[in-house]
């Protein structure tokens, strides 16, 4: 097994890795649109050839990145290719000089052995102005916050215009 970077041809795969996760919710879903945009942004998990598991980081600046979109084909899992996605996404916020990585999640135990640590979403304002802030389940999240590194000091996106409605909703 090894990890590479995703160029486009592996869209098609990485949108089919993804899919089979989406539709319970333990994955957001992607079209196959956002994936060529974002090709950029993932890495791949090959085994003789074949890609089976797939996972992002978005760069949000050098205080913040997200990790996302990660997963390994069922038959595959529990060999180590998770923990090898992790890690390659993390050598690439290293190198873009990253100081936090956070990602959310239904399967926090994953990623503590990863050395994530819980946190508030509200300590990640970029993330919940970028996407939690339009999630119909903006009151009701199931999903736990994880951080590796410093919590960001400041937000680089701007506040949505509803923020504070939604907030009072
Ligand atoms: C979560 C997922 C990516 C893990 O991939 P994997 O290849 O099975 O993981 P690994 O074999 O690298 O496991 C690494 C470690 O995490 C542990 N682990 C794996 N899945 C776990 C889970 N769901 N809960 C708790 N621990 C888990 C393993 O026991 C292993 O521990 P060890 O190093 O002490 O042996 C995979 O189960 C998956 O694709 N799940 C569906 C999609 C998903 O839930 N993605 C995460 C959403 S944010």
């Amino acid at each position: 097994m090894r990890t590479r970077k995703a160029i486009l041809p592996d869209a098609q795969r990485i949108h089919g890795l993804i899919s089979a996760y989406a539709g319970d919710g333990t994955l957001l879903p992607r079209t196959l649109a956002e994936i060529c945009k974002d090709i950029r942004d993932f890495v791949v998990l090959e085994d003789g050839g074949a890609i089976i598991g797939c996972g992002a980081l978005h760069l949000y600046g050098t205080h913040l990145a997200e990790i996302r979109s990660i997963t390994v084909a069922s038959a595959a899992q529990g060999r180590g290719g998770g923990g090898r996605l992790v890690k390659a996404l993390m050598a690439e916020a290293k190198k873009q000089r990253v100081g936090c990585i956070c990602l959310f999640t239904r399967t926090p135990d994953f990623f503590a052995h990863l050395g994530f640590k819980t946190a508030q979403r509200e300590d990640l304002p970029d993330k919940i102005y970028k996407d939690c802030h339009s999630c119909p389940r903006f009151h009701a999240c199931d999903e736990v916050a994880m951080v590796r590194g410093e919590l960001p000091k400041f937000a680089i996106l701007p506040e949505p215009a509803n923020w504070l409605v939604k907030l009072q909703a």
